[in-house]
């Protein structure tokens, strides 16, 4: 098969592959579609420490190829969406109610997937894979779905819009009528805000110093927006609120600057959500009288706390009827092998998402 490989690079080597035999719990999927994601960088460059080799793409969509002798959940010719985080179903997380914290994902995370042609055999990212043709995986890392979406909207239900809409839906629990920032309107960023206007919030404050990016988020669904290079962003959306601050603020970048001013930017009483992730090596510095006496919600949000096997039908019928718009969300479609240039303009703000197609 051909894949996207890190190999301690700046670049990704798109390359041919043999893949590993697949265990008596996975699942082989052939890819119709994966988006491009921050996260795939974040790994590339050092913010989240990965050894290489290893196959990236976290985002993904296809058809089910084969199914090994222990599978159960799914079957060949199940179009399944790629969960970054496995679904156990039976570990402490799962029994409670936050598969997206499922103790099987360090796990799968470390399986070695392919061997190179030098020998060399790679893992894959977060026990997926999705920049290749093919993809070797859990079966707990897969959720089926029964749509006639294109695989290209479907793709980004794995990450981006998951983590955006869950951010939300299920770690803020945005309320009808509230108030709500979002730092940062990347592919995750306006997720979030079409997640808060899905739950009926009166205000979406959307802020990106990137045009085009403000400008999708106005189709999204923000009502208002803030270029935070024109001037202090907490002070901008303070005028906006009357000097009171949001009910809601979410950071979708992952730096501790902006996490400091979704903080400031949270209400007193308020909530402020962590969506991007930040460097394993950074620190976040509040004010510790504030802490108390603001009595501000502070959250972390991993994979916007998505029950997966939940969540994926539920998003899926909510682009169905209409209520959430994922063809807007797809800038640009390419091959493979110009997985490279997606960083690229993911960088450069050309795009809210590149999808990667085989169809
Ligand atoms: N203030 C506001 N927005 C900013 C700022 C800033 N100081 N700096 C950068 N941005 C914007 C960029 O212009 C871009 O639109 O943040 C956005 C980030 O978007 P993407 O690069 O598309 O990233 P995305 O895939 O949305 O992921 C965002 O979520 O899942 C995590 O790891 C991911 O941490 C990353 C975050
Ligand atoms: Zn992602
Ligand atoms: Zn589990």
């Amino acid at each position: 098969m051909r894949a996207a490989i890190f190999t301690g690079e700046t670049k990704l080597s798109v390359e041919d592959v043999t893949s590993i035999e697949p265990g008596p719990n996975d699942v082989v999927v052939r890819i119709g579609a994966s988006g491009v994601c921050h996260s795939d960088l974040s790994f590339m460059n050092g913010t989240i420490a990965m050894p290489p080799p290893c196959i990236l793409g976290h985002e993904g969509t296809g058809i089910i190829e084969w199914a090994g002798p222990e599978v159960t959940r799914v079957k060949v010719g199940d179009h399944v969406v790629a969960s970054f985080v496995p679904s156990c179903g039976h570990c402490f997380w799962c029994l409670n109610g936050q598969s997206n914290l499922c103790s099987l994902g360090e796990e799968t995370m470390l399986k070695p997937k392919a061997t190179r042609g030098d020998g060399s055999v790679a893992i894959s990212l977060t026990g997926l894979g999705t920049f290749a043709d093919q993809m070797t995986a859990h079966e707990a890392s897969v959720v089926k779905v029964d749509t006639d979406l294109p695989d290209e909207q479907l793709a980004l239900i794995g990450c981006g819009v998951t983590t955006g809409v869950g951010a939300a839906l299920n770690t803020a629990q945005v309320t009808p009528g509230s108030s709500v920032t979002v730092i940062g309107c990347g592919g995750v960023g306006q997720a979030v805000i079409q997640g808060a206007r899905i739950a009926g919030a009166a205000r979406i404050i959307a802020v990106d110093p990137v045009e085009l990016k403000r400008k999708a988020a106005e189709q999204l669904g923000a009502t208002d927006l803030v270029d935070p290079s024109a001037g202090d962003a907490i002070a901008q959306v303070q005028a906006l609120t009357g000097g009171r601050g949001v009910d809601y603020a979410f950071e979708v970048i992952g730096l501790p600057d902006t996490i400091v001013q979704a903080y400031e930017m949270a209400r007193r009483g308020g909530t402020a959500v962590v969506v991007g992730m930040p460097r394993m090596d950074s620190s976040v510095t509040l004010g510790g009288f504030s802490l108390f006496y603001a009595e501000k919600k502070l959250l972390g949000c991993v994979y916007g706390s998505a029950q997966v096997r939940r969540d994926f039908p539920r998003f899926v019928e909510l682009v169905e009827t209409g209520r959430l718009n994922l063809a807007d969300m797809v800038s640009r479609r390419i091959g493979l092998d110009e997985v490279n240039d997606a960083f690229r303009a993911m960088v450069a703000g050309e795009v809210i998402r590149s999808v990667i197609t085989h169809t």
